[in-house]
């Protein structure tokens, strides 16, 4: 029962999509009616608002780090396996890709994801931000970094974690986050895809 205390928790928490709270507190339009549409950092970035993507950026990635850190903390008194723990990040990651507050039309989850992988493993975590920046850096294309990451995230957590379940459970986000990403993958074979950094027309 606890469980799916935390799992509700986390999943309410995930909910909160923070590129249209952020957005709205900063008075700067909705990112769903811009860009890709898509309440995500990168598609705030094309606002011209740097400092509304950072944030949405860092905050997206803290509901999945709180998610999992919470159930973490309540692993020894309900004797929480290292699978539940990660089931809370997941949870957390469908809130933001299905809010609840937000009639379950949310983002891609790539930030969420991160922190989830943070907070799971910092060196998963780690590995995964480098491979994101790495090809971002390399190909100024948000999308394929996060497609890249996404990839190899349950390989890392294999090598570095080794549990099967929480493997499991990551592949389940790749799975997810490279569905998300279908307009994006249409978007770079088509070579229409926009750069990080390029602002919306
Ligand atoms: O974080 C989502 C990113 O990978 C793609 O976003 O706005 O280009 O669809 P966007």
């Amino acid at each position: 029962m606890v469980v799916v205390g935390v799992a509700v928790l986390a999943y309410l928490l995930g909910s909160l999509s923070f590129a249209v709270i952020v957005s709205k507190a900063m008075r700067l339009d909705d990112p769903r009616s811009y860009g890709s549409g898509n309440p995500g950092a990168t598609n705030v970035l094309r606002s011209g608002n740097k400092v509304a993507a950072i944030l949405t950026l860092l905050l997206d990635a803290l509901k999945g780090v709180v998610a999992v850190l919470l159930a973490r903390a309540l692993a020894p008194r309900f004797g929480f396996a290292e699978t539940t723990i990660a089931l809370a990040g997941v949870a957390a990651f469908l809130g933001h890709l299905y809010p609840v507050f937000f009639r379950f039309q949310g983002g891609k989850g790539v930030a969420t994801a991160a922190g989830v992988l943070l907070a799971l493993n910092g060196w998963v975590g780690l590995a995964s931000l480098g491979t994101w920046l790495v090809v971002a850096f390399a190909t100024r294309y948000s999308s394929l970094a996060a497609l890249v990451t996404a990839v190899l995230a349950p390989l890392y957590t294999w090598l570095l974690i080794g549990d099967p379940q929480v493997v499991a459970l990551v592949a389940v986000m790749s799975v997810l986050l490279v569905w998300r990403h279908r307009s994006n993958i249409a978007k770079l074979r088509a070579g229409t895809e926009s750069k990080l950094g390029s602002k919306a027309k």
